[in-house]
């Protein structure tokens, strides 16, 4: 399809689109979208945002079906990523009940390197539709599962202690994040006392 390149420089990208205007997408995915050498899309949505800047490959994921589905052209993406640079891109935020989840599990089983993007979540972008102003704690859920494994605590500056208060709510597993993406990132398990203002405590059951 395209120049073998030596596996060691390649990377499967894991692209975040953004809900679906496609001014919502971020410069560091239009700069990927244009610069690997070949993208996967899981749908018409995203195939309509990527196809602006260059022609994807469709994957017609059948609804409902996305986890069988991408068991069997996983083994073909992990392959061609292992010469080339392929990116894989959704609409709204990658990281979020996505269908890429089981691709990036075998991927990393395969010794492939994987970038994942950050994007505009689909949960985040409605505030903007519905002009409100969130300043209160909110849940995420879906319609067959409505108790959080995950909670996600804003305005953290005492991590250790708050970790401590939280395993009595089940939380078991702790990531302290400061300063995501801003120079002199941290990311850390072994909580300290205080952290930076620009801090996020993820708790996991
Ligand atoms: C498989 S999940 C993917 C979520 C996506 N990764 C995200 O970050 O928004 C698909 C669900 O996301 C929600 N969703 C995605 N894009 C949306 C949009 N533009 N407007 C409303 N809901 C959306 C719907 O609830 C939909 O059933």
């Amino acid at each position: 399809m395209f120049n073998v390149k030596h596996s060691l420089e390649c990377m499967l990208y894991a692209l975040s689109l953004g809900p679906g205007d496609p001014e919502l997408i971020t410069l560091k995915a239009l700069r990927i979208i244009k610069s690997v050498d070949k993208i996967y899309v899981p749908g018409r949505y995203a195939y309509n945002i990527v196809k602006r800047y260059r022609k994807p490959t469709l994957l017609e994921v059948p609804m409902g079906k996305g986890k069988d589905f991408m068991m069997k052209v996983a083994d073909k993406i992990i392959s061609e990523a292992k010469s080339h640079d392929i990116a894989f891109a959704t609409i709204g935020d990658i990281h979020f009940f996505s269908t890429f989840k089981l691709l990036f599990e075998k991927a990393i089983e395969s010794g492939i390197k994987v970038e994942t993007i950050p994007g505009v979540a689909s949960f985040s972008s409605i505030f903007s539709r519905l002009k409100i102003f969130v300043s209160k704690p909110f849940k995420v859920v879906t319609q067959d599962n409505f108790n959080d494994e995950i909670i996600i605590v804003l305005k953290v500056t005492r991590p250790r202690n708050l970790a401590e208060k939280l395993k009595d709510f089940g939380y078991k597993k702790f990531l302290l994040v400061e300063k995501a993406f801003m120079e002199n990132e941290r990311i850390t398990e072994n909580l300290p006392d205080k952290s930076d203002y620009f801090s996020i405590l993820v708790g996991m059951k």
